[in-house]
C-alpha cells in the first residue's frame, strides 16, 4: 500500500511509532520539560506566522535546493543531533547516516550517541555534522576532536542551551533511565514491541559509546554513569575560545536565542548561528524558539547562516522558519518517529513528505525560490 495514502503526515508516523516503540522510549522522544508549555509556545508561534496567498502565477515548479557552508543540499533541511537514538529505535545511528547520505542531507550526530564518530562518519561522507557537548577535561576534548576530523565530519555543532539537567517529569514517570533498567514495567513494555526488541536482541543494549571509550575498564551500569561524567562540563565563554582554536572545521553553535549573545560568538569566530530551544526539553519559561529567530537574523544574519530547529512538524513549518531568517533548518523528533513507524523506508518517506508539502505550500504563496519567502509574508 501507498504509504503517501496510508500515511499523509508526520502525525501519522508518530501515531505508528507510538505503537512501535516501547512505552519509555517513546516518552524519552517525545516529551517536554515541566508542563511542557515549551512544545506548546513552539507550535502556537509558528502558527501565528501566516503567508499571502498568490494568483495568477502562471506554472510553477519551486525550487527547494539551498546551499549553507560551502555545501548545495537539494532540500533546505536536515537531521538534528539526538542523544542515544540507538534506544529509540535499534542501529538508529547507522540508518539515519545512511540515509543522509542518499537524500543528500546533513546528518547531526550527537556526543551522547550510542555509535561512535568511526562507525558513522565513512557512511555520512562530506554531510556530517558532529555534534559536541563540552567535555571536563581539556586532553579528553582535544582526542574528541581529532577522532571527529579523522573519521570524515565536516561541521562541529557546539549545543549550549543545556546548562544542567532539566527535569523532564513526564520521562520520570514512564521510568525513562539511561541504560534501561529492566523492572517488570520495563519488560512489559518492551515484550509489547517486539520490532524493536528483536533489534536490540541481535545488536545489545546500546551505551553512549564514544563517552565510554574514555572510561575503559568501568563495566556494568556504572559504565554509563562514568560516560555521562565525561561530558558533565559547565562551560563559559572561554570553552568556545578553546573550541574555535582546537577544531579547525567549520563551527556551529546550537541553543542560541539572544541577538548580543549572537554578535558575541560571531566576533568570536564562529561559522552560523542555530537558533533552537531544544524542542521545550531543557526550559519552559523562555520565548517560544521561533520568535527569538527573526531577531538573530537581524543583527547577525548579514555576516554568517543563522539556522532553527524546535517544533518544525511540516512544510509549512520549514517555510515559515526560512521567511522569518533561517538559511537552513532541521527537524529531530520527525526523523525518529519515521524511523520507528517504518525503518529506512520511513525516512524517505518524511522525506517525500516534507519536500511534497514545500512544494505544495509554496505554489499557493507564489514562491519560486526559497529566496522569495520573506517577501510573501502576512505582515
Ligand atoms: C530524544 C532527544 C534527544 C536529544 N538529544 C540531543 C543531543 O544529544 N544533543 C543536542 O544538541 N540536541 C539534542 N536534542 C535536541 C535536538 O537536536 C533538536 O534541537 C530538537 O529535537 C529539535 O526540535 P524537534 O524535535 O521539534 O524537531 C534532542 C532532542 C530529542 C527529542
Amino acid at each position: 500500500m501507498d504509504l503517501d495514502i496510508t500515511h499523509p503526515a508526520l502525525s501519522d508516523l508518530r501515531a505508528r511509532a507510538r505503537r512501535r516503540m516501547p512505552h519509555f522510549a517513546f516518552e524519552y522522544l517525545d516529551s517536554g520539560t515541566g508542563r511542557e508549555r515549551g512544545l506548546a509556545q513552539n507550535r502556537a508561534a509558528l502558527d501565528a506566522v501566516r503567508f499571502r496567498p498568490a494568483i495568477l502565477t502562471g506554472e510553477l515548479a519551486p525550487d527547494l535546493s539551498r546551499s549553507t557552508l560551502g555545501h548545495t543540499h537539494p532540500a533546505p533541511f536536515g537531521i538534528a543531533p539526538i542523544g542515544m537514538a540507538g534506544v529509540l529505535w535499534p542501529d538508529a545511528e547507522r540508518l539515519m547516516a545512511e540515509a543522509a547520505a542518499r537524500l543528500r542531507l546533513p546528518y547531526g550526530q550527537s556526543t551522547v550517541a550510542a555509535a561512535t564518530p568511526e562507525d558513522t562518519g565513512p557512511i555520512v561522507g562530506d554531510l556530517g555534522w558532529f555534534q559536541h557537548y563540552p567535555v571536563n577535561d581539556a586532553e579528553i576534548r582535544r582526542d574528541m576532536l581529532a577522532r571527529i576530523k579523522a573519521s570524515g565530519w565536516r561541521v562541529l555543532t557546539v549545543t549550549v542551551d543545556v546548562p544542567g539537567e532539566s527535569r523532564r517529569e513526564r520521562q520520570r514517570r514512564a521510568h525513562v533511565s539511561m541504560p534501561p533498567v529492566m523492572t517488570p514495567r520495563i519488560l512489559a513494555s518492551i515484550a509489547a514491541s517486539p520490532a524493536w526488541a528483536l533489534g536490540m536482541a541481535r545488536r545489545g543494549m546500546p551505551q553512549m559509546a564514544f563517552p565510554a571509550s574514555y572510561t575503559k575498564g568501568v563495566t556494568g551500569p556504572d559504565a554509563f554513569t562514568h560516560a555521562g561524567r565525561v561530558i558533565r562540563a559547565f562551560p563559559d565563554w572561554t570553552y568556545i575560545e578553546a573550541l574555535r582554536s582546537e577544531w579547525t572545521g567549520q563551527l556551529v553553535v546550537k541553543g542560541v536565542q539572544e541577538p548580543e549573545d549572537a554578535a558575541r560568538l560571531v566576533d568570536m569566530g564562529v561559522d552560523a548561528i542555530w537558533v533552537s530551544n531544544h524542542a521545550g526539553r531543557q526550559f519552559e519559561g523562555g520565548p517560544a524558539a521561533l520568535d527569538a529567530l527573526p531577531q538573530v537574523a537581524a543583527r547577525v544574519g548579514g555576516s554568517v547562516p543563522v539556522y532553527y530547529c524546535s517544533g518544525l512538524e511540516g512544510g509549512l513549518d520549514i517555510l515559515r522558519a526560512l521567511a522569518l531568517g533561517a538559511e537552513f533548518v532541521f527537524l529531530g523528533k520527525a526523523w525518529y518517529f519515521a524511523l520507528a513507524a517504518f525503518g529506512a523506508r520511513g525516512i524517505d518517506h518524511l522525506h517525500d513528505i516534507l519536500t511534497a508539502d514545500m512544494v505544495a505550500n509554496m505554489t499557493q504563496i507564489g514562491a519560486a525560490t526559497l529566496d522569495d519567502l520573506p517577501g510573501r509574508l502576512l505582515r
